[in-house]
């Protein structure tokens, strides 16, 4: 059972609370949401060295490999955590989403979520034309 839309969407505006991100002043959640109905989350992590920050999205991916996962992606949300305005994945965090996505084959639906606005799409969509592990056969 996939998780509920609402849940993922709230687990991704509580992680980021869990966010370090005295740089930017820019707090960013993350939540995947998997086929079995569970949910990994990330938050932002800055670094004095500004270009080596990594996004919640990038950090929601390494949690999940760590967790085991190897596929079954079938969403994500991204919320900023002041509220405000819609964001979207960077171009690097939708290539390392794509590469757990197909890993399982799956093109998980994307919930960039803002202060009363969700825009939605696949990520095959943010990302078209992939390449991934699937090219690497
Ligand atoms: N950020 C994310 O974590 N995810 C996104 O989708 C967009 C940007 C972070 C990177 C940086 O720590 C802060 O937001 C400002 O760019």
């Amino acid at each position: 059972m996939t998780p509920e839309r609402d849940a993922l969407i709230e687990a991704a505006r509580k992680a980021a609370g869990q966010s370090y991100a005295p740089y930017s002043g820019f707090p960013v959640g993350a939540a995947l949401g998997f086929a079995d109905g569970s949910i990994v989350t990330g938050a932002n992590v800055e670094n004095a060295s500004y270009g080596l920050s990594l996004c919640a999205e990038t950090v929601a991916v390494a949690g999940a490999i760590q967790a085991g996962k190897r596929g079954g992606l079938v969403s994500v949300a991204v919320a900023a955590g002041n509220g405000g305005p819609v964001i979207t994945p960077c171009g690097r965090c939708r290539q390392v989403l794509t590469e757990l996505a197909q890993l399982g084959g799956t093109d998980p639906l994307v919930l960039c979520v803002g202060e009363g606005e969700i825009l939605e799409m696949p990520l095959s969509e943010l990302l078209p034309h992939a390449f991934g592990p699937g090219r690497l056969t």
